[in-house]
């Protein structure tokens, strides 16, 4: 999950990292209201979306008064950022810069350790450094056995090249990042501009957060965080019900599969069988192993409750759960669900007990199932149907 720069900012305050001040509005009479409770002689008021480049695309404003804030979110607000719509805006307080620096911590998939990047030169898009003057930005391996303790952070505040007078400072501002990093079982932890003041004080002035939802279990505060208006409803829907399920863009054939790995084959055939009609899978839907009958309705229901969905692909290898037991989790589901159970489904089941699964669905001759041999067939079928 990415967090708005609001939340980044609470986090970072939360671990000690030195923020300035901020209120979150959503209309121009609050962030004048905010301002008047920020009283400042600089604020800034900043659109929050999930997406970067706010500042280009005018969507960072300074403004000296409340009522110049006021002015500055009546043309933030609504504003349109990268197909992102702002409908919150923070106030904060502007501080007196004097350099604007980089610090990013992440996580580094694919030499399976973190990566701290960092140079004396933000602001800019670090993109675009890290491509003309590599150079200019550090990058230090994290081992993650280690982390960043006191002479990590030392060691990455000297390789940006920081001035000995400020090395203490920014060290401490990385152990404070590298903590919020940890604690809240991030993936991201971005600062651009971390930035030096007038007076020399260390501040991060924007941060961008990405938190692990696999840990979400050991933070039930993070729950507070989901932007809830921005969820697509079929998705809310699902994770309601506990389901690992994925909308997929402009497809028509609803997917349900058992294990990841089978689902996954399950969309690229359904996306070959569909291709000369046109049609393509309209989900990922993982019911796991053990896929009782209220699971199978769940996931019918959330499919089934796509309008873009035409046909149901239900495809089942039997392993621990034999397929007699999908079976009839597939009839007693489509007998929880009724009338409520209006487009024809394809089923393929295969693996342990095949006869006797495809016996009960023989058997019980629902007007909607198609039973089909193979996975090939089946997505032809269910790809035929939608098209
Ligand atoms: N509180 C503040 N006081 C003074 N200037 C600020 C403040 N916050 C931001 N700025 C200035 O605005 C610039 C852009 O702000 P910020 O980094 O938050 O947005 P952005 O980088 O454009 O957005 P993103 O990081 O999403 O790409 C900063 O580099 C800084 O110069
Ligand atoms: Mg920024």
């Amino acid at each position: 999950m990415d967090l708005f720069e609001y939340q980044a900012r609470d986090l970072f305050a939360k671990h000690g990292v030195p923020v300035l001040a901020g209120i979150v509005a959503t209309t121009p009479s609050e962030a004048r209201a905010a301002a008047e409770q920020l009283g400042s002689k600089l604020f800034v008021v900043k659109a929050q979306v999930k997406t970067g480049g706010r500042g280009k695309a005018g969507g960072v404003k300074l403004a000296r008064s409340p009522e110049e804030v006021e002015d500055a979110a009546s043309q933030i607000l609504g504003m349109d950022i990268k197909g992102h719509t702002v409908h919150r805006i923070m106030i904060a307080e502007g501080a007196d810069i004097a350099e604007e620096y980089y610090f990013s911590v992440l996580l580094d998939r694919s030499e399976r350790r973190y990566l701290a990047l960092c140079s004396v030169e933000g602001g800019m898009e670090i993109e675009q450094l890290a491509v003309e003057r590599p150079e200019a930005l550090a990058r230090i391996a994290i081992d993650p056995g280690r982390g960043i303790d006191e002479e990590m952070a030392r060691h990455i505040v000297s390789e940006a090249g920081f001035p000995e007078a400020d090395a203490d400072a920014v060290a401490d501002v990385i152990l404070g990042l590298w903590d919020v990093y940890v604690k809240e079982d991030a993936t991201l932890v971005e600062v651009n501009p971390l930035v030096k003041t007038a007076d020399g004080t260390i501040l991060a002035l924007d941060g961008k957060v990405s938190i692990d939802d696999n840990a979400s279990f050991r933070h039930p505060a993070h729950a507070d965080l989901e932007d809830k208006t921005a969820e697509n409803p079929l998705e809310a829907k699902a994770k309601e019900k506990g389901l690992n399920y994925v909308k997929l863009e402009g497809g028509q054939v609803g997917i349900i599969g058992n294990g990841a790995g089978l689902v996954m084959s399950t969309l690229d055939v359904v996306a070959y069988a569909g291709e000369q009609y046109g049609v393509g899978p309209a989900n990922f839907l993982d019911i796991g192993g053990g896929a009782s009958a209220e699971v199978m309705a769940n996931g019918l229901d959330v499919i089934l409750g796509d309008p873009e969905v035409r046909s149901v692909f239900v495809n089942v290898f039997g392993g621990i759960t034999a397929c007699d037991e999908v079976a009839n989790g597939i009839v007693q589901a489509l007998a929880i669900l009724g009338d409520a159970a209006t487009k024809p489904i394809v089923v393929r089941l295969d693996g342990n007990n095949v006869d006797e699964g495809r016996r009960i669905l023989t058997e019980a001759a629902h007007p909607l199932v198609t039973i089909m041999d193979t996975m090939d067939g089946a997505a032809a079928k269910a790809a035929e149907i939608a098209a």
